[in-house]
């Protein structure tokens, strides 16, 4: 029976090539599971997702998680969902998705791994992040880094945003195509956004 990565060591391990074992039947499992029909809502010819800078602040190894919620974390909750797709509107099953962020205050957890974690998309390329609302700190806005991969395939290093924000137009790394779509909920709020990586 076809394996699927169950760590994000595994997946970069399988990603590096050091297993050409691992990567077959890494390629089988994809294979398999591509529903191989496209998205509704894909535009003709999506645009790839910017790359952004990594910053300061990543740590590898986060810990596998859709949820970053965890004792001691407070702040406004947001569910961050959408799909990952390619360039040619497929969407992108067992991406790899990691995100990191500062907690309500803008701080970032440097010894831990608080709001740190990663996910990997389902068999329609569909991913669900629960978290809270980042703050801001000084000279960035409100944001989410984002780490995402297809299987083999290069990384894309990003950052999302959010919009109506006064600080947005004072960070210069801001990028208006980067914005997510965000929603009051009646716990928090519901955010999604959608990323193209090169076929
Ligand atoms: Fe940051």
């Amino acid at each position: 029976m076809a394996r699927t990565p169950t760590s994000r060591r595994e997946f970069f391990r399988l990603v590096a090539g050091t297993s050409t074992a691992l990567a077959g039947v890494w390629t089988a499992a994809v294979t398999q599971a591509q529903p191989l029909r496209p998205t509704p809502s894909c535009p003709d010819a999506p645009q790839p997702t910017a790359r952004q800078t990594e910053g300061p602040y990543f740590k590898p190894e986060s810990p596998r998680r859709a949820s970053l919620l965890e004792p001691g974390i407070s702040g406004v909750k947001i569910v961050v969902a959408g799909v990952v797709l390619s360039t040619n509107c497929q969407p992108v099953p067992r991406a790899l998705i990691d995100v990191w962020h500062a907690d309500g205050s803008g701080a970032y957890d440097h010894a831990g791994y608080r709001l740190r974690g990663h996910q990997f998309t389902d068999d329609q390329g569909r991913y669900r992040l629960e978290t809270i609302v980042p703050g801001e700190y000084p000279g960035r806005t409100r944001h989410f880094h984002v780490k995402v991969q297809a299987a083999n395939r290069p990384l894309l290093t990003t950052q999302l945003y959010f919009p109506g924000e006064a600080g947005n137009g004072r960070d210069p790394i801001f990028q208006r195509d980067l914005v997510m779509r965000v929603q009051d909920a009646a716990d928090g709020k519901i955010a999604s956004f959608d990323f193209v990586l090169r076929s």
